[in-house]
């Protein structure tokens, strides 16, 4: 008898479960605007997500570290080169201080230039005595509270389209036009953190770094004969949870003749989108773009294996990270036999550490927050798994801005409760600012500096 399997298409996943998509009340507008997006260009191009899947395997091997950032959910209203340029600025700041600090190259990609859909627990949002579907993200609704502004409309696609292609053509330029130069580090300095310990911190690495360059200038080796000094890789990711949208721009690379979501270098599957029959691990299965999965303290070790075989059948090293969310109170119950479990089936992934999704508090003044406190110690019990279990931690994924917001609780300008009103701009989850993403990268180049000798002890003692 014939054995056929089933051909992947981008559309399969309609024939599965779907959790988590909007309805849209005019199917045929919505059919006319994805047709139309399906005849745009490319936002990234398959070889720049292949360079990351290779970058990423030096990760799964410990010889880098991933570096993902940006905001929960980017909005059409942010659309401003200044965001865009200190968001940048912050990460490539941190991306510098782990170099430097822990003589480790650093993958940078931003959760930025589509992170335009968010799932949500609640499907309706009730205020005074009034209810409306739940704001979803801009590329599906508006966040204003009444009935029309929270009715899925199929022109957000095309605008969310438009705002990425904007955004990318930015950040390529922030990337590879100068201003990523290392001898402009110290511009990099964002005013309103100018004189905070981790700013100061930082001036001191620009400092070193500057005397570095000088030597090798003298030395006949500048910018000039070095691409690496005047420009940086900078990749870009988001959720991929509108399937419509990202089957639009999923076409096949004309070098390997393989499927690619050209949305973005790379994807990842939300913690609550990720059932093995469900329709978004049907869509990641046939793309062939790095891949992040998210993991919260309900994954079982089954489950997770079964993701694993489904999306990496061929286990290759850089197209799976695993994003571990669990919650300061939960990770040291719940992830090391998850490691355990994966080492054993020989997957080669690459570990990163969310400590925001699980560390999500409502402050006594209603505001949705996060304290750097739960954070820090979140990311510290992740290195101390991996240390015990002999894994390598490989990755942070954060929720940040380059802007000067009150959203999270702590770090050295002390933010409390009662500050989060005066700068709270989220349009979901609260983003640590500039200066506590700093702060953070410090206290991680410490962690992984440590981490880092043990590892090249080790291979002296083989
Ligand atoms: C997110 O990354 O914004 C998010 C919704 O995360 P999770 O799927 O881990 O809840
Ligand atoms: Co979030």
């Amino acid at each position: 008898m014939e054995n056929r399997k089933k051909l992947w298409t981008p559309d399969s996943w309609k024939e599965k479960p779907a959790k988590h998509l909007p309805v849209y009340k005019n199917t045929k507008k919505l059919e006319e605007t994805l047709n139309t997006i399906e005849k745009f260009p490319p936002l990234v191009f398959a070889g720049e997500s292949r360079k990351l899947e290779r970058s990423l395997a030096e990760v799964s091997k410990g010889k880098a570290f991933l570096l993902q950032g940006g905001d929960c959910a980017e909005s059409f209203a942010d659309f401003n080169p200044n965001h865009i340029r200190d968001s940048f600025k912050v990460l490539l700041q941190m991306s510098i201080v782990l170099t430097f600090g822990a003589s480790c190259p650093v993958v940078k990609v931003g959760r930025m230039a589509g992170q335009f859909a968010k799932p949500r627990s609640q499907e309706y949002e009730k205020k005074d005595s009034k209810t409306f579907q739940s704001y979803k993200g801009d590329i599906i609704n508006d966040i204003k509270f009444d009935e029309e502004s929270r009715e899925p409309n199929p022109d957000r696609l095309v605008q969310a389209y438009n705002q990425s292609a904007a955004k990318l053509n930015l950040l390529r330029a922030f990337a590879q036009g100068g201003f990523a130069n290392l001898k402009r580090i110290h511009q990099w300095n964002l005013s309103f953190i100018g004189d905070s310990p981790a700013s100061k911190k930082f001036k001191e690495i620009a400092d070193r770094i500057n005397e570095c360059l000088d030597f090798m200038d003298a030395c006949g080796i500048n910018e000039k004969s070095v691409r690496q000094f005047k420009e940086t890789s900078f990749y870009t990711s988001h959720e991929a949870l509108l399937l419509p949208y990202e089957q639009s721009l999923t076409r096949i690379d004309s070098t390997t003749g393989k499927w690619y979501d050209v949305s973005a270098h790379m994807l990842w599957i939300g913690e609550r989108t990720r059932q093995p029959d469900g329709a978004h691990v049907e869509f990641m299965k046939g793309i062939s773009n790095p891949i992040g999965i998210k993991i919260g303290p309900t994954i079982s070790k089954d489950e997770l294996l079964k993701l694993l075989d489904i999306l990496n059948p061929e286990n290759n090293a850089g197209r799976i990270t695993l994003i571990c969310r669990m919650g300061a109170d939960n990770i040291s119950k719940v992830l090391p036999s998850i490691i355990r479990e994966v080492a054993k089936s020989g997957q080669q992934v690459v570990w990163s550490c969310d400590p925001m999704h699980g560390n999500i508090e409502k402050a006594n003044n209603g505001y949705k927050t996060r304290s750097l406190k739960n954070i820090i110690s979140e990311i510290k019990q992740f290195f101390q798994i991996h240390r015990s279990e002999g894994t390598y931690p490989g990755g942070i994924h954060l929720e940040m801005t380059g802007q000067n917001v009150t959203e999270c609780i702590g770090g050295v300008q002390e933010i409390t409760e009662k500050d989060l009103s005066s700068r709270y701009h989220t349009y979901c989850d609260p983003r640590l600012n500039a200066s506590q993403s700093l702060e953070l990268a410090f206290l991680l180049s410490d962690i992984l500096k440590e981490e880092r000798n043990l590892l090249l002890k080790a291979s002296i003692n083989i």
